[in-house]
C-alpha cells in the first residue's frame, strides 16, 4: 500500500517534471547563412532607432566607456552580476546570424537563438508587449545601422541553482506577465498609446513596480514604487508621497526636460530614461505617457501654484533661523540654500527641497545619493550642474542636514539615519 503510494508519488513527480521539461525547452532556430542581411525599408531603421532609444538597449547593453550595443554591461542583482549580451550584427557574437523569427522570439519570451533561456533583467515581459512591426523595425536598425563589435560575453556571475537557465522557464510560468498589450476601448486613443509605450519598450513598471522575493513584479501593486540599485524609483500612482499632485503636465515637463518644478529632478537611474531614452521620442508620444501617468496618479487638475503646501514650503525659507542653536539649519543654510532658496516656485532647476519627492519618501537613500554625489550636466536638467559634497561633508552634517529637511517639510525624522548614510556612502558608484 505504502509503496504504491510512493510509487504514484514519484509518477506524478516524473511525469511533472518530463511536462515541464518539454515546456522549458526551446529549439535553436536556425542560424541566417553568412551574408545574408533581409533587406530593410528605410521607414523601419528609422522608427527602429527611436523605438530602440526608447527601451534603453543601448544604456543596458553599452558598458561605461564600451562599444555601443557590445554587451557585458554589469548588471549587480541581489542575485549575483549579470552582464548584457552583444546584440551588434557581428555574426561571431553578437546577433549578426539571427533571422527576424529569432528576435521576436528573444524580445517576446525571452529565448536565445539557440534555445537557452534569458534572465529577466533582460525586460522580455515588457517588450512582449509591442507590436510585431515594432519588434521588426528594432530588429531593422541593430541589423543594418550598428556597428558590429566582435565580443564575448562575459560569464554571469549567478550562484548555483539559479544559474540554471531552463528554471528560468518556472520562473515565467510563475511570474511573467506574457498577455498581449490589450486596448481599452473606454480610453482615448492617447491613453492607450502612452500605456502601450508605459508597459512595453519603456518598461517603466521595471524600475518602478516593486518585486518579490524571487524577482518578480507584483502586478497588483503596479507602479507604487520600488528600490532599484541603491535608489528609489518612487510611487507613480495616488499612493505617491509627493506633497503636490503630479498631472499630466507635470509628468510631460518632466519627462521631457527632466524636472518639474513643482516636484524636483532626475538624478540616478532615472537620468539616462529621459536623456537617453525618452529623449528619442516625439511630443506626441511624450503627451501620451503623460496623459496614462495623469490618470494613474489621480489627474488633479487644481492649479499647484495656489496650493497652501506651495506657499508654506516658499514661506519656511524666509523664516529666520537661530543658527548658533540648530546645527542643521545652520549646515543647509551655509552649504545648500544659495541654490535652493527661490521667491517662488516658478523658477526651474533650483527645486524647493521641502517639496521634493527624495525629502517626502519613506527612506531616504534619494537624498542621501543626491548631496554625496550631486547632478551631473547630463542628469536633470541639461547643461545645470550641482557639486557632490561626497568630501566636503561628513556623515553626521549630512545627517543633520537630511534632518533639518525632513522637519521643516512636515515629516517624522527617519530613523537610523547615520548609520545609513555610512552605508549609502561605502556602496560602490556605478556610472550610469
Ligand atoms: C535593463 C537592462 C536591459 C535593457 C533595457 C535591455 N536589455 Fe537586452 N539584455 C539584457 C541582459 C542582462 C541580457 C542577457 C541576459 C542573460 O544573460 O540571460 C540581454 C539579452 C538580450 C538579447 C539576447 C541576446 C543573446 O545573444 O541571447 C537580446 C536580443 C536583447 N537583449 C535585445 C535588447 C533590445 C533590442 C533592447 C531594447 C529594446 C534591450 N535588449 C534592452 C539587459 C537589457
Ligand atoms: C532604470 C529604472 C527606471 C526606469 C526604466 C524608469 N524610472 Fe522613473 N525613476 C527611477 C528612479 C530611480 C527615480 C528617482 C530619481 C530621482 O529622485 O532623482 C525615478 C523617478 C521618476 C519620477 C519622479 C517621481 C517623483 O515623485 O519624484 C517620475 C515621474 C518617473 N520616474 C517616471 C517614469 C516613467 C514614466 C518611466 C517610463 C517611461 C520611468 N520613470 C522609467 C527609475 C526608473
Ligand atoms: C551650486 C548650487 C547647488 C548647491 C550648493 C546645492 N544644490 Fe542641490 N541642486 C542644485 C541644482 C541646480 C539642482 C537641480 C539639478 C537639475 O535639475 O539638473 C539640485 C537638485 C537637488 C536635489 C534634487 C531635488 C529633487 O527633489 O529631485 C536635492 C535633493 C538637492 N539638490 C539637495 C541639496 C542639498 C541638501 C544641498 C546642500 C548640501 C544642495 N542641494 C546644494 C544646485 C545646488
Amino acid at each position: 500500500m505504502h509503496k504504491r503510494i510512493i510509487y504514484s508519488v514519484f509518477g506524478v513527480a516524473a511525469a511533472g517534471v518530463v511536462l515541464f521539461g518539454v515546456y522549458a525547452w526551446h529549439p535553436e532556430i536556425a542560424p541566417l547563412a553568412p551574408g545574408a542581411k533581409p533587406p530593410f525599408s528605410q521607414a523601419d531603421i528609422a522608427r527602429g532607432k527611436i523605438m530602440a532609444a526608447a527601451g534603453y538597449c543601448s544604456t543596458c547593453h553599452t558598458p561605461p566607456g564600451g562599444l555601443e550595443y557590445g554587451g557585458n554591461y554589469q548588471m549587480n542583482t541581489p542575485f549575483g552580476v549579470i552582464y548584457s549580451s552583444n546584440i551588434t550584427p557581428d555574426p561571431d557574437t553578437g546577433i549578426g546570424r539571427w533571422s527576424e523569427e529569432a528576435f521576436i522570439r528573444a524580445m517576446r519570451t525571452g529565448v536565445s537563438r539557440d534555445g537557452h533561456h534569458l534572465l529577466p533583467a533582460f525586460p522580455f515581459e515588457h517588450f512582449n508587449k509591442m507590436t510585431d512591426d515594432d519588434i521588426k523595425a528594432i530588429y531593422a536598425y541593430l541589423m543594418s545601422s550598428v556597428p558590429a563589435v566582435n565580443q564575448q560575453k562575459k560569464e554571469n556571475g549567478i550562484a548555483f541553482p539559479l544559474n540554471l537557465r531552463f528554471l528560468q522557464a518556472g520562473w515565467k510560468l510563475l511570474f511573467a506577465n506574457t498577455t498581449p498589450f490589450e486596448k481599452h476601448s473606454d480610453k482615448s486613443d492617447e491613453w492607450n498609446r502612452g500605456a502601450y509605450l508605459a508597459q512595453g519598450i519603456a518598461h517603466c513598471g521595471a524600475c518602478h513596480t516593486p518585486r518579490n522575493a524571487l524577482g518578480g513584479e507584483k502586478y497588483s501593486q503596479m507602479y507604487e514604487g520600488a528600490l532599484i540599485d541603491g535608489w528609489i524609483a518612487p510611487s507613480l500612482t495616488r499612493s505617491s508621497t509627493s506633497p503636490l499632485h503630479w498631472r499630466a503636465q507635470d509628468f510631460y515637463e518632466y519627462l521631457r526636460t527632466g524636472n518639474s518644478p513643482y516636484h524636483g529632478a532626475a538624478a540616478g537611474p532615472m537620468a539616462p530614461v529621459v536623456h537617453h531614452g525618452l529623449a528619442a521620442l516625439p511630443d506626441a508620444d511624450l503627451k501620451a505617457l503623460s496623459v496614462y501617468f495623469g490618470e494613474l496618479a489621480g489627474s488633479n487638475s487644481d492649479d499647484p501654484a495656489a496650493a497652501p503646501k506651495l506657499q508654506a514650503a516658499v514661506d519656511e525659507q524666509h523664516k529666520i533661523k537661530d543658527l548658533r542653536i540648530d546645527n542643521g539649519a545652520r549646515l543647509y543654510t551655509s552649504t545648500c540654500s544659495a541654490c535652493h532658496y527661490s521667491s517662488s516656485q516658478q523658477v526651474k532647476g533650483r527645486p524647493l527641497l521641502a517639496l521634493g519627492s527624495a525629502t517626502h519618501l519613506e527612506d531616504p537613500s534619494n537624498l542621501i545619493n543626491v548631496i554625496l554625489d550631486g547632478f551631473r550636466s547630463d542628469q536633470g536638467i541639461s547643461g545645470v550642474v550641482m557639486p557632490q559634497f561626497r568630501d566636503a561633508l561628513s556623515d553626521d552634517d549630512i545627517t543633520a542636514i537630511a534632518t533639518y529637511l525632513r522637519q521643516t517639510a512636515g515629516e517624522q525624522p527617519w530613523p537610523n539615519l547615520l548609520q545609513k548614510v555610512g552605508e549609502i556612502r561605502r556602496q560602490p558608484r556605478f556610472e550610469q
